[in-house]
């Protein structure tokens, strides 16, 4: 996640909704752990899909979900609670719709809080997720070539583009366009020598059409503050025209770093970095804190059955710009100057998201029950899934991907 250091607004208002918290469902009886709610599975919670959102002080991104699910009888996220040991203790429950069809996590922000919390989850007993969809859902920091605030991007490909040797840039080579040098390498820009596994992430292109054609049936919410904000990065021209218009859905993909970097030149380097750690398909529109963390836990819990990686959508909203328009610099940009996208980002995390999961639900029968089967290459660099990556160096497993040692049931780890 993103945020806008100074814009923590009304974010409950959704256009055309109503304001305030949904009411709580009577408790039920016993705790969770106890009485486990129909319907079972195994004695299992089998969530249709599971929203994962980060999180930031009170937890907006969760919340305009919690919230506005009710009032537009899509039923009340916090009708069931329950209990995963290793989640952040500042969010330790799942929660799910009393029918545990849809069901949210909320990770807590940063690389190490959403693989831990996506680990803790997906290791637990309580639940089944070998059909589930994860729509991981989080505000973030807009490409202002490809998107803006507010706007919605689904991806394909996630990098974690801080992965790498870093100098400050006041102290590197003469003829470095960048501090940024990938590991085993001795110059910006070219591929990693070596590999942690977790740079970047590929998922299901057929499943990110589904949900795009899903997700653009939403009115996208939008409001005169961020217009200003917008309107700045006009004069740019074509350059920067999907900044300065209104908010859409678009595909285009994420980055993932730790470090909350903004400006020009490390925004261009790190379009550079995708650039080139994907093999010139991807294309970075929202950088954020989380996406690779997640993904890489669902890839080892893929290679464990105990997930079906094709069933994964990566969707950002823009809260803020990750490069200033022209005439402001760097610094007034991001600690300075309101730009006023968090509401509508918030918003729009809802708006577009809802979409797809409603999507989800209602062809469950027909599509997403037995899934899209992708056409593209998916899982990580090193092949872990089996197939071979239409990036890097090429699969480490020959194709075949990695095989749980000894036995091969998720009952084996729980
Ligand atoms: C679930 O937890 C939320 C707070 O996170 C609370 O508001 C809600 O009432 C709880 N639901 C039940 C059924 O206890
Ligand atoms: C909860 O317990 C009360 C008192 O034992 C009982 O009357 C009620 O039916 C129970 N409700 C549910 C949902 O089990
Ligand atoms: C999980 O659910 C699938 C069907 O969706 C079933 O085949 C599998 O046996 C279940 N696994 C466990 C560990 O319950
Ligand atoms: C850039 O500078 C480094 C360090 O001075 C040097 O080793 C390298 O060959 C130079 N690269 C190019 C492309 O000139
Ligand atoms: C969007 O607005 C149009 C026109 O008002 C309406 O017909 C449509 O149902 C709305 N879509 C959603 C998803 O609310
Ligand atoms: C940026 O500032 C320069 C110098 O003050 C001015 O000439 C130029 O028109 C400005 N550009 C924009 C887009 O405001
Ligand atoms: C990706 O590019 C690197 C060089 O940058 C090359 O070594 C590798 O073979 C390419 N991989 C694919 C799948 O094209
Ligand atoms: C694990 O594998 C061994 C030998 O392959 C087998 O005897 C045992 O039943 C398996 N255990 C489980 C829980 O599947």
């Amino acid at each position: 996640m993103r945020f806008m250091p100074c814009a923590f607004a009304s974010f409950l208002a959704l256009r055309g909704g109503q304001l305030g918290l949904a009411a709580a469902t009577p408790p039920r009886n016993g705790s969770i752990a106890n009485s486990p709610p129909e319907p079972r599975l195994d004695g299992k919670i089998t969530p249709k899909v599971m929203i994962v959102n980060m999180a930031i002080q009170f937890a907006p991104e969760a919340q305009v979900w919690y919230d506005n699910m009710p009032l537009n009888s899509h039923g009340n996220l916090l009708a069931v609670n329950i209990t995963i040991p290793g989640l952040s203790p500042r969010y330790p429950h799942v929660h799910c719709r009393e029918d545990l069809q849809v069901c949210q996590v909320t990770t807590c922000e940063g690389e190490i809080n959403a693989a831990s919390s996506a680990m803790a989850l997906l290791l637990s007993p309580k639940f089944n997720l070998t059909k589930t969809y994860f729509l991981l859902a989080g505000i973030a920091g807009a490409n202002p070539k490809y998107s803006t605030i507010g706007g919605v991007a689904l991806a394909r490909y996630t990098v974690q583009v801080a992965l790498q040797y870093e100098f400050d840039a006041r102290e590197m080579p003469d003829n470095f366009t960048t501090g940024y040098v990938a590991y085993g390498t001795t110059q910006p820009e070219e591929y990693p020598k070596i590999l942690y596994g977790t740079e970047v992430f590929e998922v299901s292109n057929a499943l990110r059409d589904a949900a795009f054609n899903y997700a653009v049936r939403a009115n996208l919410s939008d409001n005169e503050d961020s217009k200003k904000y917008r309107a700045r990065y006009k004069p740019e021209g074509n350059i920067f025209a999907k900044a300065s218009s209104g908010p859409e859905v678009v595909k285009c993909d994420t980055v993932t770093s730790d470090v909350y970097y903004s400006g020009t030149l490390l925004s261009e380097a790190f379009e550079r970095t995708t650039g080139v750690w994907t093999n010139g398909t991807g294309r970075y529109c929202m950088t954020a804190q989380e996406d690779n963390a997640v993904l890489g836990s669902l890839v080892r819990m893929a290679v464990y059955g105990a997930v079906d990686f094709s069933r994964v959508v990566v969707m950002r909203t823009g809260s803020n710009f990750d490069r200033p328009p022209p005439n402001v610099t760097a610094y007034e940009h991001l600690l300075v100057l309101k730009q006023n996208g968090f509401e509508v980002a918030i918003q729009n995390l809802y708006l577009a998201g809802i979409e797809i999961v409603n999507g989800i639900l209602k062809d469950w029968g027909a599509v997403f029950d037995k899934g899209i089967k992708p056409c593209n290459y998916i899982g990580d660099v090193l092949g872990s899934l089996g197939g071979e990556p239409d990036f890097g160096p090429g699969s480490e497993t020959k194709g075949v991907g990695f095989r749980p040692p000894g036995n091969s049931t998720t009952r084996a780890i729980v």
